[in-house]
């Protein structure tokens, strides 16, 4: 307990029951830190509907059990990753209210639009890119100014941004040509931003899971379910165990235990680094 403890720190797409953001915020006000939820809030157009996204009223809903079960700080914002303008405003409203900014989870992400490459269509590779990939830029870019700002003050004593990326960010995803590519290009955010932030005190990180059974997760097992001839989600599930050297999927908490780590002080002296979360499947 405590290993968070003053930190102030910003999840972005953390606005969904059983989410990865959802856990990842859990975990850190457990750990004493102040947790801003973010999300997008309002549905829009073909893929950002209702059932996929974070809406207002299930992010406050995660916020408010979160609370409870804590009894932590932690406060839901809504911030449409692709928009720098809301991006900047969650950053100056976070410093404005709790004087620093010490971490920021890069969580949200797209990864439901599943078809053979030669068939997607350039609008859905766009939005795939901007949120996994322009979005995380933009929090660096907004974000480590203000964390420079406390460290260079000394009201904080570091920085760290965490990428949600992928197993897919190291290996292709078939079905996935967006998700897989923007993912990879995470990781050369995740090395750049490394470089040029180390010498100011700040970590840049990413965290590579396999599968989760997610709301986006479920999505997926629905599509490679019908790949690979298999109706139920148990028997989804059973074929990604075989493939897993532990025997077991992943848990959101699995992934949240790796953002611990790379979120808390312990973890000073690794910066540039992406981990695999995936129980040995995947080992580069
Ligand atoms: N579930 C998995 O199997 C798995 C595996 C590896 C990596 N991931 C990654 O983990 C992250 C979280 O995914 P999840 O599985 O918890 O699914 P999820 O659907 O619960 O979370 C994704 C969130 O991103 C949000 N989002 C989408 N567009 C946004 C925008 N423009 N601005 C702000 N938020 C936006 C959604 O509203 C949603 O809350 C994603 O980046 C995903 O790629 C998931």
């Amino acid at each position: 307990m405590g290993r968070l403890k003053d930190k102030v720190a910003v999840i972005t797409g953390a606005g969904r029951k059983r989410g990865l953001g959802e856990a990842i915020a859990r975990r850190f006000a457990e750990e004493g830190a102040t947790v801003v939820l973010t999300d997008i809030g309002k549905p829009s157009g073909e893929y950002l509907t209702a059932d996929n996204i974070g809406t207002s009223a299930e992010m406050e809903e995660v916020a408010v059990a979160i609370r409870t079960v804590t009894g932590g700080r932690v406060i839901a914002m809504t911030c449409d990753v692709c928009a720098e303008a809301d991006v900047a405003r969650v950053v100056v409203d976070i410093v404005k209210t709790y004087g620093r900014l010490d971490i920021v989870v890069n969580n949200a992400g797209v990864g439901y639009i599943m078809k053979p490459l030669i068939e997607y269509a350039v609008e859905e590779w766009d939005l795939v890119m901007n949120v996994n990939l322009r979005g995380p830029f933009l929090f660096l870019k907004h974000a480590a100014p203000a964390m420079m700002a406390g460290i260079k003050a000394g009201t904080q004593p570091s920085g760290r941004f965490i990428n949600i990326a992928s197993q897919a960010a190291k290996s292709g995803a078939p079905a996935l040509i967006a998700y897989s590519s923007s993912k990879h290009g995470m990781i050369g955010l995740t090395r750049t931003a490394a470089l040029e932030l180390a010498p100011h005190g700040i970590t840049v990180n990413a965290v590579c899971p396999n599968h989760v059974t997610t709301g986006l997760g479920e999505k997926q097992n629905a599509y490679r379910g019908k790949v690979i001839g298999a109706t139920t989600t148990a028997e989804i599930l059973a074929f990604r165990k075989g493939r897993i050297p532990m025997g077991r999927v992943g848990q959101p908490s699995d992934t949240a235990n790796a953002c611990l780590f790379l979120a808390s002080d312990e973890s000073a002296y690794i910066t540039g680094d992406s981990i695999n979360v995936t129980g040995g499947e995947e080992m580069h």
